[in-house]
């Protein structure tokens, strides 16, 4: 099955950036000339997914009004001959409507798990691709292309991996390595939640970037009414991708590209620092001052 739809789970609150977060969404703060998401959309629709959902809680209106078209800006801006204004308004606003954007609030227990169900309610139960909202990718093939790629040669739920260094395992989830496939295509058996690094199993780091099935939905679905009725335990996706994992197949894909987690203070001023440098006006002027 083609995949064409995707879940941007973007409620939570940002804690890592605070006081940066209190007022503006870490979805909206820029990287270069855009806001952290709208790079995310991007890929998106550069991807040729047509449904995004993206998942929200109060105060987060303000990725709402970012995609939102304003067509009366559009034409204020035509009417002042400020046309590359205008260009740039209506080119966001177009990918609102290239992607269908939605907003759903999310709503249930607490963890991951339950943005991504929230979506799968909305969307129907066919595989679909989960990107985390803060992520910012640089990559000749956008990573959520390979993700599709690596889908459609498996049929399975599939993860984005990137090497990781030594002594990172305890910020990742990291994969149990099954099978070591062509073209950085990995068959896993589950993941193991930031685990020491003398108990890492493999020298991969699951970044954001996952193809779900409905296998995983189901699993989800699962822990959910589990909560209900037991109160106990959250809802997380690397729980339903390891439960799915010991009767299925399930994939990493190792990923071409540059991550950034710009939900990570340090990582964030990299982003910004790595964008700026890449600009093609204002890049040389930046070399000379740092140089
Ligand atoms: C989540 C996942 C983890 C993954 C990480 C990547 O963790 O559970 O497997 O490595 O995203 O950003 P979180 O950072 O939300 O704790």
């Amino acid at each position: 099955m083609k995949i064409r739809k995707a879940v941007i789970p973007a409620a939570g609150i940002g804690s890592r950036l605070l006081p940066l977060t209190k007022a503006t969404p870490k979805e909206m703060l820029p990287v270069g000339d855009k806001p952290v998401i709208e790079h995310t959309v991007r890929e998106l629709v550069a991807s040729g997914i047509t449904d995004i959902t993206i998942v929200v809680s109060s105060g987060k209106s303000l990725i709402q009004d970012h995609f939102r078209p304003n067509p009366a800006l559009v034409a204020q801006l035509r009417a002042d001959g400020k046309s590359a204004y205008a260009d740039a308004v209506e080119e966001v606003g177009e990918l609102s409507r290239e992607g269908h954007i939605t907003y759903l609030d999310q709503h249930g227990p607490y963890g991951n798990g339950t943005p991504v169900l929230n979506a799968a309610r909305h969307l129907g139960d066919e595989p679909m691709l989960v990107l985390w909202p803060d992520d910012v990718f640089v990559a000749e093939v956008p990573r959520a292309q390979q993700l599709i790629t690596a889908y459609e040669s498996t049929g399975c739920p599939v993860l984005a991996l990137l090497p990781m260094a030594p002594g990172e395992s305890q910020r990742y989830g990291v994969p149990v390595v099954r099978e070591d496939l062509d073209e950085g295509l990995l068959r896993i058996s589950g993941l193991m939640e930031k685990p020491k690094p003398e108990d890492a199993p493999s020298a991969f780091a699951a970044i954001g970037g996952y193809v779900v099935t409905p296998g995983i939905i189901d699993e989800l679905r699962t822990q959910t009414e589990n909560w209900y009725t037991h109160q106990t335990g959250e809802v997380y996706l690397t729980d339903a991708i390891n439960n799915y994992a010991a009767e299925h197949a399930v994939y990493g894909q190792v990923i071409q590209g540059r991550w950034y987690d710009t939900g990570n203070p340090a990582d964030y001023l990299v982003a910004q620092f790595a964008s700026a440098l890449a600009h093609p006006e204002y890049g040389p002027l930046l070399r000379q001052l740092v140089d």
